[in-house]
């Protein structure tokens, strides 16, 4: 149980608050009393989220932010609003994903899972670092899932060949790599990032998986409230507070697969990221070094 009194002055965002796991975390943090900002990109499945929220917990400061995490202008747009609305942010949760059967490109021209599941929350945090570094201890969460499949740098689009369960896995496995990497660029700052491994969890998340796969999973899978009840403390209580660069499962740390683990492979990653998504590295020492100019990575000045 977490203190109302300590959450109700904190504003946590949650993404992919319109389904499954997102939308019980988002549902559990404002029955906390915290300001919860919810990230939807379709706006009426956002604003009957909301409405239940307020209506089942009885917290009227649960906002809509729409956004759509596969676009790059979009992923702006939201990361404008939430800054304009909330100076501080105490909690920032990953929790939207998508699982698609065949390859998409999006309106960017990326391969859509890539853009969803990595791109757009990669730009997210890190145009939110400064509202993130402004909150007295914030924590990033992102969801994933103990994924063992490498990256492979020279199709990260799945151009040259694409297989849905592989792209989607390596999605995941990029999540544990953004994540480490991105915890190791906070060291020193009060911020904290950490991973998240559910466990199976009934969703809609691979409704376009093959149907004994869905069966399968269905069956030894737990609803939603029940992950949940593992994942707020890791956002909520204090005995997580200052913990970074983990891997947690049941509110237990494991141990990640140990390639998602590699600095070198993380920092490649989030300079890749950084230059699909049009943001580059100024500065080549940590954002905790780089206290006097804020953000260790920025927009390009000729795409504002
Ligand atoms: N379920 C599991 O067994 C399991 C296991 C391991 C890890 N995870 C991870 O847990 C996280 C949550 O998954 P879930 O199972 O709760 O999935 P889910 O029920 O499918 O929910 C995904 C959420 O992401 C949103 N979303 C999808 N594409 C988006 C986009 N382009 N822009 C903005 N939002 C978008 C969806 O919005 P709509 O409602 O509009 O579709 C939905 O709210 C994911 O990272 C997943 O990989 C899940």
């Amino acid at each position: 149980m977490i203190a109302s009194s300590a959450a109700d002055r904190r504003t946590v965002l949650v993404t992919g608050a319109t389904s499954g796991i997102g939308r019980a975390l988002a549902g559990a943090l404002a029955a906390t009393g915290a300001t919860v900002g919810i990230v939807a990109r379709d706006t009426e499945r956002g604003e009957q989220a909301k409405t239940a929220f307020a209506a089942s917990t009885g917290n009227k400061r649960v906002e809509l932010f729409t956004g759509d995490l596969s676009s790059l202008a979009s992923v702006r747009r939201l990361a404008a609003a939430v800054a304009e609305a909330h100076p501080a942010l105490d909690v920032l949760v990953h929790c939207a994903a998508v699982y698609t059967p065949r390859r998409r490109p999006t309106v960017d021209g990326f391969e859509t899972m890539l853009a969803t599941n990595l791109l757009g929350p990669f730009l997210l945090t890190n145009l939110l670092l400064d509202q993130i570094r402004a909150a007295r201890s914030a924590r990033i969460l992102v969801l994933s899932a103990p994924s063992t499949i490498r990256l492979d740098f020279d199709d990260l689009q799945a151009e040259r060949r694409f297989r849905s369960l592989t792209a989607f896995g390596a999605t995941k496995a990029a999540d544990l790599l953004f994540t480490f990497e991105l915890a190791r660029r906070l060291e020193g700052t009060a911020a904290t990032a950490n991973a998240v491994h559910p466990g199976l969890v009934r969703s809609n998340l691979m409704r376009g998986a093959p149907a004994p796969l869905r069966w399968a999973t269905w069956l030894v899978s737990r609803s939603p409230a029940r992950a949940v009840e593992s994942i707020l403390p890791l956002a909520m209580a204090p005995e997580f507070e200052g913990l970074s660069g983990r891997f947690f499962h049941r509110a237990r740390q494991i141990e990640p697969p140990p390639y998602t683990r590699d600095p070198d492979i993380g920092r490649r990653l989030w300079e890749t990221c950084a230059e699909l998504v049009g943001l580059t590295e100024v500065f080549s020492r940590t954002m905790a070094q780089d206290s006097k100019n804020g953000l260790g990575v920025k927009e390009r000045p000729d795409e504002g």
